[in-house]
């Protein structure tokens, strides 16, 4: 099981993505990180009598209609832990497999199994490399935003195709790349700056005072990816998007004026 990937991104950028993030969000579960609260009993039990939905991006539900019926499914949710997703996929009757590169937020998962009898499988690793799981292992393939988190979308997409089960279904939420565009520090305190030219990384766009407080702190590294790596990226490898929504959180400043986030469903079909 690997504990870092490299691709031609992290080898010209010098360093372990993976393995940096992996402390990262370990410690964002350490830190109550919104991501990694596990979803609570209530939504479980309404998940079991057909009441539920979940989130690709900050606030917008995924329309349920861009779900099979998942009584039986096997459902890969790819950089999904945290204990959310995953267990109310589970409680609404699928087979589900989480991957994510962290083992705090596995746990997660597992402990909201244990708390509610369900059966989670978690599983270690990169979203880089899928080599664990063989060719259409999986009916549908769930990915809340995360790619922002490896330089390397296309290696992503490419794995997506092979484990998924010919006509399966990959549904992901995005950040859009013009969200990068502005200053991290300015967003935070409530105005928009134009400031980087993308596609945007940390580690390449910062001063070396920003970034220094990124590693002291264990933050997680971000990379920009264009609309074309996230959408044509997809189309390239056999998975035809098929439909699509944005989402525009409430109290981001960037949401006054577009919708900072999407996610699309696409289907695999023969190539
Ligand atoms: C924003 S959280 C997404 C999960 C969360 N449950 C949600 O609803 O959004 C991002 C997740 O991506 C995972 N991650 C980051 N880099 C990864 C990688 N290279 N491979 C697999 N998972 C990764 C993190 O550990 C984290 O759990």
């Amino acid at each position: 099981m690997p504990s870092s990937c490299n691709d031609d991104h992290d080898e010209t950028e010098g360093g372990d993505v993976a393995g940096y993030n992996r402390r990262a969000w370990d410690r964002q579960v350490d830190q109550g990180n919104r991501w990694t609260v596990p979803v609570d009993t209530q939504r479980i039990a309404a998940a079991r009598r057909g009441d539920w939905s979940i989130v690709l991006t900050p606030e917008r539900a995924v329309p349920r209609t861009w779900f099979p019926s998942l009584a039986n499914r096997r459902v890969l949710g790819l950089a999904c832990g945290g204990g959310q997703q995953a267990a109310i996929l589970a409680a609404a009757g699928a087979h589900v497999t989480v991957l994510d590169n962290s083992p705090r937020q596995l746990e997660q998962d597992q402990a909201v199994a244990r708390r509610e009898g369900l059966e989670i499988t978690t599983v270690l690793g990169d979203m880089r490399d899928l080599s664990q799981f063989d060719d259409r292992s999986f009916d549908v393939v769930v990915n809340p935003c995360s790619v922002s988190f490896v330089p390397n979308v296309s290696v992503v997409f490419r794995e997506v195709a092979r484990v998924l089960e010919d006509q399966g279904v990959f549904m992901g939420g995005f950040i859009n790349p013009a969200w990068f565009v502005f200053d991290e520090a300015g967003k935070e305190q409530g105005r928009l700056e134009v400031r980087h030219v993308l596609p945007y990384a940390d580690r390449s766009h910062l001063s070396r005072d920003e970034i220094a407080k990124i590693l002291t702190a264990e933050e997680p590294l971000i990379f920009s990816h264009s609309l074309e790596e996230l959408l044509t990226g997809q189309m390239r490898v056999g998975l035809s998007i098929v439909d699509f929504y944005e989402d525009r959180p409430s109290g981001e400043i960037i949401s006054r004026y577009m919708p900072s986030y999407f996610a699309t469903l696409a289907t695999k079909t023969d190539r």
